[in-house]
């Protein structure tokens, strides 16, 4: 059997319902004019934007049965083997709202269902089973609630001792302390960096810095995401910087998690550091370029390689 190359993890699902309203009125009744839904979650969207580059892909997580079926027909219909945990209860609404007047979106997300120790046990248990079948283990967003902080850690070291390569794009303490168990690699955006060193980063030189000391700490790859501004990648021996890409900008949700797929296709590849910074700013940009969450259409994917420019910084 060929292993997963990735597999995505999702510990606090969600679907996404985007509304659109037309002049948005604050404590009053609005009419909706349009609602889509669609399955979010980053463990999700990860595994789903690896698919579209062309990996085998597979999802876990938890999935509750009253309303989760929506995932599931999403991972079937795009071909990510399911592997998720079903458990009753129903997934958060995170609702996106589009005010057609302002062009503004406001956001409301729901919390997710509370998980306790037994629903964690079988998650550790899958991840077990799963690491041994999987080249890369990626763990995204935020947990359930009722899961210790220290949950990414606790699955990283599972599967790490199986040999897998992890991923963890997270923020505060599931990344501070998700850090310690040594992934292999981790996205943060410029926030999420510098909320973990504890200072501002007014430079791509300091950026830099803060990236190198993670590598001190036993992560291999620290892949930094600026927005617009572009990305930048650090290893033990070098650093190489790819500037934002000046592109018609539709949708930039799930951006994130295009990035970090594009960098385990790079990975896949090459060896090469630049290598995996060009797949994930290509898969990045071209996400941000698509109506929707995250990558739904490659076919522009060569194009924008040849606008990457990347320098040694
Ligand atoms: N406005 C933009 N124009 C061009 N490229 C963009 C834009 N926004 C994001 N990108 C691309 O997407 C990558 C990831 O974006 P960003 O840094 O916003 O990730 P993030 O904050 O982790 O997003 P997410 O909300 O998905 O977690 C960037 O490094 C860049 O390549
Ligand atoms: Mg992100």
């Amino acid at each position: 059997m060929h292993k997963y190359q990735v597999t995505g993890v999702c510990l606090n699902p969600s679907i996404d319902r985007a509304l659109t309203i037309d002049g948005f009125d604050y404590g009053g009744t609005n009419r909706v004019l349009g609602s889509v839904d669609c399955a979010g979650g980053k463990g999700f969207n990860v595994a789903l934007a690896a698919k579209k580059l062309g990996l085998r892909a597979a999802a876990t997580g938890f999935v509750f049965s009253g309303n989760g079926d929506i995932i599931l027909h999403t991972l079937s219909e795009h071909g990510v083997s399911d592997q998720t945990l079903h458990f009753q209860g129903k997934v958060r609404v995170n609702l996106k709202v589009f005010d057609k007047a302002t062009q503004v979106v406001t956001e409301l997300n729901g919390k997710g269902q509370m998980m306790d120790a037994d629903s964690f046990a079988q998650m550790s248990h899958k991840m077990d089973e799963l690491a041994k079948i999987s080249h890369f283990m990626v763990f995204g967003g935020s947990v359930a609630p009722g899961l210790p902080d220290d949950a990414y850690k606790l699955l990283i070291e599972i599967a790490n001792a199986q040999g897998c390569k992890c991923v963890l794009d997270a923020e505060g303490a599931l990344l501070k302390k998700g850090i310690t168990a040594q992934p292999f690699m981790i996205k943060p955006n410029l926030f999420e960096l510098e909320t973990l060193v504890g200072t501002k980063l007014n430079t791509i030189g300091e950026i830099k810095t803060a990236a190198q000391n993670l590598i001190n700490k036993g992560v291999e790859i620290v892949l930094v995401s600026l927005g617009q501004e572009g990305a930048l990648i650090v290893n033990e021996r070098k650093a190489k910087f790819a500037p934002g890409i000046k592109v018609d900008v539709k949708n930039t949700v799930g951006a994130g998690d295009s990035m970090v797929s594009g960098a385990i296709k790079g990975l896949i590849d090459s060896s090469e550091l630049a290598e995996t910074l060009k797949q994930a700013a290509g898969a990045a940009t071209c996400s941000v370029m698509q109506e929707g969450t995250g990558l739904t259409d490659t076919s522009q994917l060569k194009s924008i390689y040849d606008k990457i420019k990347i320098t040694d910084i």
